[in-house]
């Protein structure tokens, strides 16, 4: 029986989608870290040229494979040679993986949206309060099953009903609260104890100024691959998420168009959201409240926020609902995804589909939020950090799975297919594709050498 496909509206449903997709908690805490860990403005121009040549090439590759093939990732894989589907079943893994812990994720950050519009912004701000909570056995677990139960419904009423019209509220929203707060960031003023005085401004530069000191080859290469492992999470390529969104996107639409407004988008939340954070944390904490991953959200900013004062409660409140809409559409992302397959495997409906993957997912969140009180263990990663669960998911499935996965698909267009795979598809709506001569280069011959660099160094083979 042929089914209709289901597809996005038009341009601007798909774009907010992929941006809905694209635009996560790696814009909002990962991005502004790696920015002031990483030389400010310098990482900020390396990011920029970075985004303009290699994520334009992996997100141009996955769009245009999914609208090509009409498939996801195992489908189009395999259409597009059956020797590989192999890079279809790997890359289907990823979003199976990612999903078990992502609403885990997301069940924080709803956590936290709760405290601040119940009032309660001091307890947050207390030492010791985001550790006590992830660490209960229970409230981490309610809330991971609520977020899992939301995206479920979403998914569940379909690309354009669901997904699509989900994003066209979150995402101008979501844009508007980064705008706010940015712009209220610029405006702080604070004296600390020894009588030093510290602006929002001065933040800001501090943000935008390239730090050269101390610059070395092997720490520009640190920053390069800093940036260049944050570009390809930041975009969702790589995973098949972006695959299946390209396969809903009507052949009339223009998709050079759409590939650069999916790139501003996205750029342009990471670069706001460096524009919020690091001069709030800066005017209050200086630079050492700048420290990486949940640690920065869940407990340096409730910090930041306490000492604004009741300024602090209602910029608590943006913040968080900020964070929940970019969190529940890169969720619904990671499901739809994993969906797709699934229909597209078992020819089954997209309701029973994803009934059974709630189910499934509802107990695999539980178990990953356990994670870091009943279940919990510890473990040393490759790459020299120590994790517990979700750390092991996201290491496996972040750090080996998507390089690895960017590397042979390069080799698959680049090599076997030939970039024209690809560039016919672009250029298919009757546009011209701009770019085709840097898309050729880089699909070619400095993506793949690139992309095993990586491999090499995020698995840990290279240190
Ligand atoms: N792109 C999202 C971000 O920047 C992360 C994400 C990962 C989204 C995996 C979907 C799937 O945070």
């Amino acid at each position: 029986m042929e089914k209709k496909k289901s597809s996005f509206s038009g341009q601007i449903g798909f774009v907010l989608a992929a941006a809905g997709s694209a635009v996560g908690v790696g814009n909002l805490w990962r991005f502004p870290y790696l920015a002031a860990k990483d030389g400010g403005g310098l990482f900020l121009l390396i990011y920029l040229v970075l985004v303009l040549t290699f994520g334009f090439t992996l997100l141009t590759s996955d769009i245009a494979i999914g609208r090509r093939t009409k498939e996801s990732a195992i489908g189009a894989y395999t259409k597009m040679n059956p020797k590989w589907k192999f890079l279809g079943v790997l890359t289907f893994l990823v979003p199976v993986l990612i999903m078990t812990y992502y609403a885990v994720i997301g069940g924080w950050v709803t956590k936290y949206a709760v405290i601040y519009l119940t009032g309660h912004a001091s307890a947050a701000a207390e030492d010791g309060y985001f550790t006590s909570f992830i660490t209960s056995p229970v409230a981490p677990v309610i809330f991971a099953l609520l977020f899992m139960a939301v995206t479920s419904l979403i998914v569940y009423n379909g690309v354009e009903g669901g997904i699509e019209r989900v994003s066209k509220y979150m995402m101008p929203i979501l844009l508007v609260l980064v705008v706010v707060i940015a712009g209220y960031s610029l405006t702080l003023k604070h004296t600390d104890d020894a009588g030093q005085i510290r602006t929002g401004i001065d933040g800001f530069l501090y943000y935008l100024t390239p730090h050269f000191e101390g610059l070395t080859f092997k720490r520009f290469l640190q920053i390069l691959l800093d940036a260049m492992s944050q570009l390809f999470f930041s975009l969702s390529v790589s995973m098949g998420i972006m695959i299946t969104y390209g396969s809903y996107v009507k052949p009339e639409i223009n998709l050079n168009r759409a590939v650069n407004q999916i790139e501003i988008f996205d750029t342009g939340v990471a670069l706001l959201a460096g524009a919020m954070i690091i001069p709030a944390v800066f005017v209050f904490s200086g630079t050492d409240g700048m420290s990486a991953g949940p640690s920065l959200m869940f407990i340096s900013l409730p910090k930041v926020f306490a000492a604004m004062g009741k300024a602090g409660n209602v910029v608590g409140i943006l913040f968080f609902v900020t964070t929940i809409f970019a969190t529940l559409t890169s969720c619904i992302s990671v499901l739809e995804s994993i969906t797709a397959n699934c229909m597209e495997i078992f020819h089954t409906t997209r309701k029973k589909t994803v009934l059974v993957l709630t189910v499934i997912y509802l107990t695999a969140s539980a178990v990953i939020a356990l994670g870091y009180s009943i279940f919990y263990f510890e473990v040393k990663l490759p790459n020299g950090s120590v994790g517990q669960l979700l750390d092991i998911m996201d290491y496996i499935s972040n750090s080996v799975m998507m390089p690895l996965i960017a590397l042979l698909s390069t080799i698959l267009i680049g090599w076997i297919k030939t970039p024209d795979y690809v560039i016919d598809e672009m250029e298919s709506s009757g546009d011209t594709f701009h770019r085709k001569k840097l898309y050729r280069v880089m699909i070619r011959y400095v993506a793949p050498v690139m992309m095993f660099v990586l491999f090499l160094q995020s698995t840990g083979i290279l240190s």
